[in-house]
């Protein structure tokens, strides 16, 4: 797994931009693994701008969802998939009809998830996935423990995961399950990318890159990702 430190927030929003741009350029219906929270904004911003600018074509480009709280539906505000449509569906244009969601809604999750595991696999697979990393070592909501060939499933959140969404549900209970694309899903992405900033996530970043694959260090698998890149800013990977 290759790592590349840059200065800042921003220098990260560039670089992963770029990468994606890059991929959508090769191939433009390329199909985007896109995580939410609050690292990939800055890239997804940036793509908007490449956009605008009129140095990225997002006419056929594809997006899936990576992970998603059960018993939302895509009209709730709260739910990933409305974050996920402000932030880069909205802003690149990208039509309902060229994104692959998780029906959280539908009563029978194992039917959700196989279902959005086979609109993957119809679509060709995925090109690019951008990630982000939780406190705990989480990609998407594979908690810690999970397996490398952990299957795209319902689990049910860590309090660490419930805790750190709590800024996102004022008022509201915060749910504690969600459906997740599996490790096997991202570890069969063509490209990844993790993006890590702040200093906050200094000591999870430092724990991953040193880490064998770990079923307790779910980020940890990306060793074995024929073409993984982790990018952090400084903040965030202060040592060489
Ligand atoms: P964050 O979330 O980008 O908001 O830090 C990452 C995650 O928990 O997966």
């Amino acid at each position: 797994m290759e790592l590349l430190v840059v200065d800042d927030p921003g220098a990260l929003a560039r670089e992963a931009a770029a990468r994606i741009a890059d991929m959508v350029a090769e191939r433009p219906d390329a199909l985007l693994l896109a995580a939410t929270g609050e690292t990939p904004m800055g890239s997804y911003a940036e793509l908007a701008r490449l956009r605008r600018a009129g140095t990225l074509d997002t006419s056929s480009l594809r997006v899936a969802q990576l992970d998603e709280y059960r018993d939302t539906d895509a009209s709730d505000p709260h739910s990933l998939y409305g974050w996920m449509d402000r932030a880069l569906l909205e802003p690149l244009a990208i039509d309902p009809a060229r994104v692959i969601r998780f029906a959280a809604d539908e009563p029978d999750a194992e039917l959700a998830c196989r279902s959005y595991d086979a609109e993957i696999v119809a679509a060709g697979g995925i090109d690019i996935a951008i990630l982000g990393v939780g406190l705990n070592g989480h990609l998407g909501f594979n908690e810690p423990p999970s397996s490398a060939d952990a299957p795209t499933r319902e689990v049910a959140l860590t309090p660490e995961s419930v805790e750190s969404n709590r800024a996102y549900w004022a008022g509201s209970t915060i749910p504690d399950r969600a459906l997740t694309a599996g490790m096997k899903t991202i570890l069969a992405t063509r490209r990844a990318i993790l993006l890590v900033s702040g200093p906050r996530k200094a000591g999870i970043l430092d724990r991953v890159l040193r880490s064998a694959p770990d079923p307790w260090l779910p980020a940890s698998h990306l060793h074995r990702h024929p073409d993984a890149i982790v990018i952090a800013d400084r903040a965030a990977r202060p040592v060489a």
